[in-house]
């Protein structure tokens, strides 16, 4: 048995300690925001944020998270609410930036990697309102255990849709 602090919900799943955190979060807990992609922790699909930081939960083990706070892309909506101290009606109808930006700027090609896309981009934005288009480069190709990768070609597109939604949260700070 193992207890999780998943987008704010504490779940106590039965899984062995060493079961990857990707098949506890997509099987037990039906959050299929992640997807498993390489299995390598190569690609990036299957990110979530543990403490704010992105991990790659296909090689995790999810006896590391017992004590951390897990977030997904099913829980981006509710972690910017807590963070902006919306109250409980305006968070129902709110996005996270990141998601709006992606929204809005009809980022994805075929979206299997976009999960992973927005996990990071959610990092990048809330250790670094600003960054530029150099550290936006840098956090998606070469900081982190690997980079992330898009079989669809669509990084010009994140590119920009990061930079849009570092524009939205700047203009709701
Ligand atoms: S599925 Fe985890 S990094 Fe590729
Ligand atoms: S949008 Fe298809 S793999 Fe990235």
């Amino acid at each position: 048995m193992v207890t999780l602090n998943v987008n704010g919900v504490r779940h106590q799943v039965q899984a062995s300690d060493d079961t990857p955190l990707l098949y506890v979060l997509r099987n037990d807990l039906q959050l299929i925001g992640p997807q498993f992609g390489c299995g390598l922790a190569q690609c990036g699909a299957c990110s979530v944020l543990a403490e704010g930081r992105e991990v790659r939960s296909c090689v995790m083990p999810v006896s590391a998270f017992a004590n951390q706070e897990i977030t997904t892309l099913e829980g981006l909506p509710a972690r910017w609410a807590k963070q902006k101290g919306l109250s409980p009606e305006a968070a129902k109808s709110a996005l996270h930036p990141v998601q709006e930006a992606w929204i809005e700027q009809q980022t994805p090609h075929c979206g299997f990697c976009q999960n992973g896309m927005m996990i990071k981009a959610t990092e990048l934005l809330e250790s670094n309102p600003n960054p530029t288009v150099a550290e936006i480069k840098e956090a998606f190709t070469t900081s982190g255990p690997s980079p992330h990768l898009c079989r669809c070609g669509t990084y010009k597109a994140i590119l920009e849709a990061v930079q849009h939604a570092a524009t939205i949260m700047t203009q709701r700070s």
